[in-house]
Parts: C-alpha cells; structure tokens; sequence
C-alpha cells in the first residue's frame, strides 16, 4: 500500500494532485504538507506544516508515518525567482537534494517536476525535442536542469526510483498561481469574468506551450503509475499540450465573451518567456509511456469559464 508525502500542497498543482491521490489511495493515505496553512480544499485528509528544506522534519514524518512515496512541488517558480535569485537556488536545491538522500536511505519513489523554463535562448523554439541544447537563462531554469541531472545521477548511482515531467504552463481554476511567467494565461480568465478587461503582461504574439491541469495531473499520475521499464528517461519528460499566445486565447475568450478587452504591456517576464520555446515535442513520454493530452483550447477555455463563474459566484 502506497503512503504519500506531499510537499507544497497548498499551491497551483499541489491542491489538485492531493485531491486526485487522496481519490486513488484514500485521505489517509496522503499526506499534505507546505510551508503556509493549509488549503480548505485538502482539509478532509492529513496536513502537516513542514519546510521542504528541513530534512531533519521530513525524516521524522517519513518515519512516524511509514511514508513510501514523495512528491515534492515546493519551489520558487520564474517570475518569483528572478526577483530572489538566491532564494530559488537555495529552496529549489536544498529541498531536492534533501529529499534524494532520504530516498535512497529510506527507498522511496520520488516525483519531482521539472520546467519548459530547463530551455533557453539557444534551444530550437518550435517543437522543441526531447534532447537538445540546454543553457537556460533564469535562475529558476538552472536550478531545474540542474535537479534533472542530479535525479538521473541518483538513479544511476544509487538506483532511486525518481520519476520528473518538464510541465508546461499550467491552467487550473481550484488553486491559483504562485509567481510564473505563464500565470497571465489564468489571470485572464480571471479578468474577463469580473472585469471583462484585461492587461497582459506578455505581448500578444507569445507563443508558449501550455496545459490544461487534468490533463498535467493525470500526467504525474500515469508516469508515476507506469512500469519501472518503461520509465527510461530519468531527467525529465517532455510534456505537451497545447501552444497558444495571449491573442489567441483572449480571441477564444471573446467566443464565449465577447466584451472583453485586452490590451498589452509587457514588463520583465517578457523576457523570460522570450527565452523558452513556444511548443514541444512529447513523442518519447508518448512511446515510454502511452501520454496523450485531452484538452485543447477551446475544451480548457470552456471548463475554465463555467468552473470559475461557479467559483466566484459571477
Ligand atoms: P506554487 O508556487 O503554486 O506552489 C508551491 C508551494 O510550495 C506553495 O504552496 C508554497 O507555499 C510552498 N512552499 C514554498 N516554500 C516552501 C518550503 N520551504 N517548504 C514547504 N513548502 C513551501 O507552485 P506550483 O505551480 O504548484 O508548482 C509546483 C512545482 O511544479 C514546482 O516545482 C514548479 O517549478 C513546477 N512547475 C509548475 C508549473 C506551473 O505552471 N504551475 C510549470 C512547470 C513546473
Ligand atoms: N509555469 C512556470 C513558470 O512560468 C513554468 O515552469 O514559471
């Protein structure tokens, strides 16, 4: 039986992929953990408030709890991270690397994710390929190219089952975003529902991969799910889904409201988006793992819309 540990619980992914475990093993079974409180969505199962840095913590509830399975989503995502550098290399790296040590003493199966933001400047931008060039130009980048080399050394090394998608953008309308350079393609909903007005902080024709949640979760679920054969990428996964730039999901807004008004003024996550490419190619995830999407545009754009009206009470 499977007990899981997860870290970061209460932000964008966390909130969903606890509710989705919780579903598979049962709220016992899952164990929810951040640094804030805890989300009011996770307070039917067990939440534990814990640094993700504080190995001395974590080996304690591992433990206390028999945890068999980790997975860890704090970090500092790449708008946040530029503005503390610092920070995004300590908490990304500490937490990682603590939590590879304890799986190695404790032989745990670890999901870690890593970023579209691995790719930079001088990668291929369209269709992006499973191996490529990658010298990444934020922080947030290096810290995820680095963690994938120390996933797939951990697995070399010490055989640890370590398991990593590199996520696109994701969309969701349970938990809100936490400091990304893909958050404009929530916050617009946002906007378009309550003030049917929008100004994007990336210009209109930034074409960048992105993903509807379900589908991201459902991800995360089957790679951790699949075969220990069948997972022969141990850095991380190409993902894909869909490629879209703020004109055109506005335009796919203005289907279902037609009022909206969007307008741009592009600040410092420009550059970052500028940086990564605009659509991958997910072949290999597909062959070693059976991946397939679910969700285009018009599908995600019409799911975000009813979900969040509910939500906000509009
Ligand atoms: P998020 O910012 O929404 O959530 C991160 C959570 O970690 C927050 O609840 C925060 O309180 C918590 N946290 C921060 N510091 C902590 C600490 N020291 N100890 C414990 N908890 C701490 O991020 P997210 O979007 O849910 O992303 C989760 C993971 O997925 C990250 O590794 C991120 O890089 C990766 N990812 C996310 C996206 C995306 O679009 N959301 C895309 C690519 C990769
Ligand atoms: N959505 C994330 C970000 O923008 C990509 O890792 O930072």
């Amino acid at each position: 039986m499977s007990k899981i540990l997860i870290m970061g619980a209460c932000g964008q992914i966390g909130v969903e992929l606890t509710l989705a475990l919780r579903k598979i093993h049962g709220n016992d079974n899952v164990f929810a953990s951040d640094l804030r409180d805890n989300h009011p969505m996770l307070a039917d199962g067990p939440y534990v408030q814990l640094d993700a840095t504080d190995a001395v913590a974590t080996r304690a509830i591992v433990e206390k709890e028999g945890i068999t399975d980790i997975y860890l989503l704090a970090a500092l995502l790449s708008a946040t991270g530029e503005k503390n550098p610092k920070l995004c290399w300590d908490l990304n790296m500490s937490s990682l690397r603590q939590i590879l040590d304890l799986g190695v003493d404790k032989n745990l199966k670890i999901f870690w994710p890593s970023s579209i933001a691995v790719f930079g400047p001088t990668t291929p931008r369209d269709n992006t390929p499973q191996a490529t060039v990658i010298e990444p130009s934020t922080m947030y980048g290096i810290t995820k190219y680095a963690g994938e080399m120390l996933c797939q050394y951990y697995n070399a090394k010490f055989g640890l089952d370590v398991r990593s998608v590199r996520y696109p953008g994701l969309i969701s309308w349970k938990s809100e975003p936490g400091g990304g350079t893909t958050d404009y393609a929530v916050e617009i909903f946002y906007e378009a529902i309550k003030n049917k007005k929008y100004t994007c902080f990336l210009s209109e024709n930034t074409y960048l991969p992105m993903m509807y949640m379900d589908d991201a979760i459902r991800a995360t679920i089957e790679l951790m799910q699949a075969p220990t054969e069948n997972v022969k990428n141990r850095m991380s996964y190409n993902l894909s889904a869909i490629s879209f730039s703020p004109k055109e999901i506005a335009n796919e807004i203005k289907k279902h409201i037609p009022e909206l008004e969007i307008s741009y003024a592009p600040d410092h996550r420009q550059g970052i988006a500028d940086s990564w490419p605009a659509s991958i190619d997910d072949s290999v995830a597909r062959s070693d793992w059976g991946w397939k999407p679910e969700f285009d545009l018009p599908k995600m754009t019409e799911v975000m819309l009813v979900n969040l009206k509910v939500k906000l009470g509009l």
